[in-house]
């Protein structure tokens, strides 16, 4: 079974970041193949990870609204949907990569969302692990095309706001009733120990914090470069930390 883990926060947060790190460090782990899911409209994950998306799953759908007819005889439209999903995979070593694209339209996609649910729960079983980065905000949890999720991970900035959303996300996690396993809070970019009153206003939340990743100034450095974090130094204290984070992952998911 895939150990499917998904990362949801306020804009900026550093989910793309911090999805692209969870790779890396998973493979690191020889947690591996592992499907690496860019769910945001405005991808960058593929830039973190190193890789060139050439087609998204929003793409795939536009061809096939603006070409109904393009499915060759003989095969039936689902079969020609899924072989165009298939196509958009992008292929590493260890990971392959798909970009959802944009998922607004004029017409109703439920037809291929539904098919993208089964087909991603299907190809899901193929890898170790899956990493969701999902776009800001919160509306996409509703409209979940993804699944199961075994963690979800809850990324805010060491804030009295990030705080706030943070409890947000869960009540609206709790009230959707999603097929959640676990909901961990990951603070990013923090600057030192986070003060007593700030704690408490976090622990309101019932989340259990699995992660305070420090401000790493190489890493904001490569994200203006355009440059993967595949390139960062081992020692580099995003990439420790992050490191830990997925031990830590690795432990709740034995349990
Ligand atoms: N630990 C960190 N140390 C330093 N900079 C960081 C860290 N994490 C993220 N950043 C920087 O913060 C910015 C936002 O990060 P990122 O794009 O990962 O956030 P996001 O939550 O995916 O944003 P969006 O909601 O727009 O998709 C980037 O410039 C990134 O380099
Ligand atoms: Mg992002």
């Amino acid at each position: 079974m895939s150990l499917r883990i998904a990362l949801a926060g306020k804009g900026g947060t550093g989910k793309t970041t911090l999805s692209a790190l969870l790779c890396r460090s998973l493979l690191a782990h020889d947690i591996r193949p592992i499907l690496a899911v860019d769910a945001d409209p405005n991808s960058c994950l593929a830039d973190k990870i190193g890789l060139n998306v050439e087609r998204t799953i929003g793409s795939v759908r536009e061809e096939l609204r603006a070409k109904p007819d393009a499915k060759p005889a003989g095969i039936s439209k689902n079969e020609w949907i899924e072989r165009q999903i298939n196509e958009s995979l992008v292929e590493a070593t260890g990971l392959d990569l798909l970009a959802m694209g944009r998922q607004e339209g004029p017409d109703c996609y439920c037809f291929i969302n539904n098919l993208l649910r089964e087909y991603l729960g299907r190809i899901s079983r193929d890898y170790k692990a899956v990493v969701i980065d999902n776009e800001a905000g919160m509306e996409h949890l509703s409209r979940r095309t993804d699944g199961h999720v075994d963690v979800m991970l809850v990324v805010c900035p060491p804030t009295v706001i990030g705080a706030r959303t943070a409890l947000r996300i869960v009540e609206l996690v709790k009230s959707l009733n999603l097929a959640i396993g676990g909901c961990y809070l990951v603070l990013n970019q923090c600057e030192g120990p986070v003060s007593p009153e700030l704690a408490a206003q976090f622990a309101q939340t019932g989340l259990e914090q699995l992660a305070a990743i420090p401000v790493d100034p190489v890493v904001a450095e490569f994200d203006v470069r355009g440059q993967s974090v595949n390139d960062l130094p081992v020692n580099s204290p995003a990439v420790v930390a992050v490191d830990g984070l997925v031990l830590r992952i690795l432990e709740r998911s034995k349990k």
